[in-house]
């Protein structure tokens, strides 16, 4: 059996800033078998890491980050709004976290900015990094695309409540393998649908054992967690240990 896939969210969002490499690093010290960013496009095209449309909570700017060029974004503080020892922490691109994550575990790369996937596309081929990585977004329009673009490359739908659109169907439709649903729609019954039509199921974000338990009891096939060292020892506890 494959064992339960715990995928570091943001890195290990709740131990260090987010999206940065003091998270990603986080979280593989802990041993993450796969880690998940969030990306987006810079002014000037280049994919950078960054949960939320603008700057404002997570840097030392304001504004969208789609109005920023790279040579503006690498100098901004990303790490102060989490913690003071972590003022100076800079944000990432996408070269930069595949120089940190690749060899070591999976990356999940979640588009945020469904423009952004033929440049995310584009980085992956430079550094032939395409089976290093699975692309995974809400704008499923953006994995569409990116199937179109490249027949080989692993996909997973996030799913964030009922969709008007069927979200098994659709994954289906494009030979996504995984599904990444909020923990809060992963019952049993919305699991075992999925895997009938041969999806995995990774809900998003369980983070402590009560949560754990519920999607184990609903028979997904890993988890996004802040704390993914935390995770993994409540897994070893259970006997799931990876
Ligand atoms: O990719 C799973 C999860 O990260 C989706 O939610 O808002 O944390 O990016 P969000
Ligand atoms: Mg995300």
């Amino acid at each position: 059996m494959t064992p339960f896939l715990v995928v570091g969210h943001r890195g290990a969002a709740a131990r260090a800033p987010e999206n940065t490499r003091a998270s990603l690093k986080a979280a593989l010290d802990a041993a993450a078998p796969a880690v998940e960013i969030d990306v987006a496009l810079s002014a000037d095209g280049r994919v950078v890491l960054l949960h939320d449309r603008t700057l404002d909570r997570t840097t030392s700017a304001r504004g969208p980050v789609r109005r920023k060029r790279w040579d503006e974004l690498r100098r901004l503080d990303a790490g102060s709004w989490f913690a003071a020892r972590f003022a100076g922490e800079a944000m990432l691109d996408l070269d930069g976290a595949l120089d940190l994550v690749r060899d070591r575990a999976r990356l999940v790369v979640e588009i945020k900015d469904a423009l952004a996937v033929d440049a995310v596309l584009a980085v992956l081929s430079r550094r032939g990094a395409e089976r290093a990585v699975t692309i995974s977004s809400f704008a499923w329009e953006a994995l569409a695309v990116a199937r179109r673009r490249h027949p080989g490359i692993d996909l997973a739908a996030t799913v964030k409540r009922l969709e008007r659109r069927d979200p098994v169907a659709f994954a289906v439709s494009i030979g996504a393998s995984a599904l990444h649903p909020n923990r809060a729609l992963a019952t049993p019954a919305w699991v075992e649908r999925a895997h009938e039509a041969g999806l995995s199921v990774i809900p998003y974000t369980v983070n402590g054992a009560a949560e754990l338990d519920r999607v184990l009891r609903a028979g997904a096939n890993g988890c996004f967690t802040d704390d993914p060292g935390a995770l993994l020892r409540l897994l070893a506890r259970r006997g799931l240990a990876p």
